[in-house]
């Protein structure tokens, strides 16, 4: 099948590979003419998404990146995957969703089914999405949505292995979309309409925001009882049922969880219903931030003023690029407010922003692992003994000082 794709970042990207390689021929198509520029030479920043795997389905034909319009004349499918973040008030933003919409609605010479993987609110393609087409387009669209799940750099759970949910407006709509994804997909989970199918996406984000909060919170309890929340957890853990363990971190970062469940609670207030309980766990989240600036403080006898303090890895997590929403962002900007003197290194995310190092340094009063990307080379900090505190996620002490 002719397939377009609309927006080429992590998420369409990820698609048109996926897509491509199952036999199909992909337009990804992209307003952004720098990236589009790179994917033809091969470049690309998605983690999962392989260089020689791009160049080679170039090759093929199976893969085109584009930024003209007109190469999604006479696609079967279009899916859209644009930014769905909040704007500046906080509440969702869907300009790209409706730019996208309109610009797909206006070029179509056929009929088409239009499937959204965007992440947004329930309604949005039967108020929102559809309305648009049946505004600018005499062709008789079918439509779908089938939220995307990927998680970047999740090497065990990947496109083809992570169950796909669906839903259409029209059961033809829902049966056309989950036979495309079965195609690259090895399971495909039908609901019985798209606002299921958009629920349900916004809920597997909220459990995770909510539960990251919950241990954001005993961090400070344990922390104040002065053991290792680590340890605890590890412990609860070893229940084997009715146990989920989550990990204690500055906070939460990327497009998806600090956005999705505002996404959920502007939905619900809207239809006058309170949700507090993922308000609180926003809010919970965020002030993690000022935690971590205290315990800091503590780690520097109170010394903040001119300290100067080294991050390891500033994107929101490890091994992407993304610094979407990433709290290492508010972290650099409390402690330099505090008059510390902030330099981080990050050899993975492309920014302008001050402060980058080119290595981790030993001339430094306190090292903070916030995300330890992979090949980060920890060697320097180890061998002259400096003082380091891990606040990453990853399974090691972390309310102790902590020495690498
Ligand atoms: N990043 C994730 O891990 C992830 C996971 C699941 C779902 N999602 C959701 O998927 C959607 C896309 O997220 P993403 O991370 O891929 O975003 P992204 O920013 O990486 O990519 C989006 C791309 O869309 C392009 N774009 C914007 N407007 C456009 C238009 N009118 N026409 C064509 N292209 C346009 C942008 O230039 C950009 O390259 C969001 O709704 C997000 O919440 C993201």
């Amino acid at each position: 099948m002719k397939i377009a794709i609309v927006g080429q970042g992590y998420v369409g990207l990820t698609l048109a590979i996926g897509a491509a390689g199952a036999g199909h021929t992909v337009i990804g198509f992209d307003i952004n003419t720098d990236l589009v520029l790179e994917l033809k030479q091969g470049i690309t920043r998605v983690p999962g998404v392989e260089s020689s795997e791009l160049i080679s389905l170039i090759d093929k034909k199976n893969y085109t990146p584009t930024n003209d319009p007109t190469n999604l004349i006479g696609a079967e499918i279009v899916v859209i995957a644009v930014p769905t973040p909040l704007d500046i008030n906080k509440n969702p933003d869907l300009k790209y969703l409706e730019d996208a919409s309109t610009l797909v609605a206006q070029i179509l010479t056929s009929d088409t089914l239009i499937i959204n993987e965007s992440t947004s609110f329930p309604g949005t393609l039967r108020q929102l999405i559809k309305p648009i087409f049946d505004k600018k387009n005499k062709f008789r669209f079918e439509f779908a949505s089938a939220p995307e799940r990927v998680d970047p750099a999740n090497n065990d759970w990947v496109l083809k292995n992570t169950p796909r949910v669906i839903g259409g407006l029209t059961d033809k709509a829902a049966d056309r979309a989950a036979s495309f994804y079965r195609s690259f997909c090895d399971e495909v989970h039908v609901v019985s309409c798209p606002e299921v199918a958009e629920a349900a996406k916004l809920f597997e984000n909220t459990f995770r925001q909510v539960n990251i909060a919950l241990v954001n919170e005993f961090a400070k309890v344990t922390h104040s009882l002065g053991f290792s929340t680590h340890e605890a957890i590890n412990a609860a853990a070893t229940k084997p049922f009715g146990f989920m363990p989550f990990y204690p971190s500055i906070g939460v970062g990327g497009h998806c969880i600090p956005v999705d469940p505002t996404y959920l609670s502007y939905y619900a207030d809207r239809n006058h219903v309170e949700t507090e309980f993922i308000k609180l766990a926003n809010q919970t989240n965020l002030e993690m931030v000022d935690f971590i600036v205290s315990r800091i403080s503590t780690e520097l006898n109170g010394n903040l003023q001119g300290a100067r303090i080294q991050i390891a890895g500033i994107a929101y997590k490890p091994d992407v690029a993304d610094l979407r929403e990433s709290p290492a962002l508010t972290l650099i900007k409390k402690l330099n407010d505090l008059g510390s003197s902030v330099t981080w290194f990050d050899q993975v995310v492309v920014t302008d922003l001050p402060g980058r190092s080119t290595n981790l340094d030993s001339n430094i009063d306190l090292g903070l692992i916030v995300t330890p990307h992979s090949d980060i080379d920890f060697s320097i900090w180890k061998d002259k003994d400096l003082k380091v505190l891990d606040l990453s996620v990853s399974k090691k002490d972390y309310c102790l000082p902590k020495y690498l």
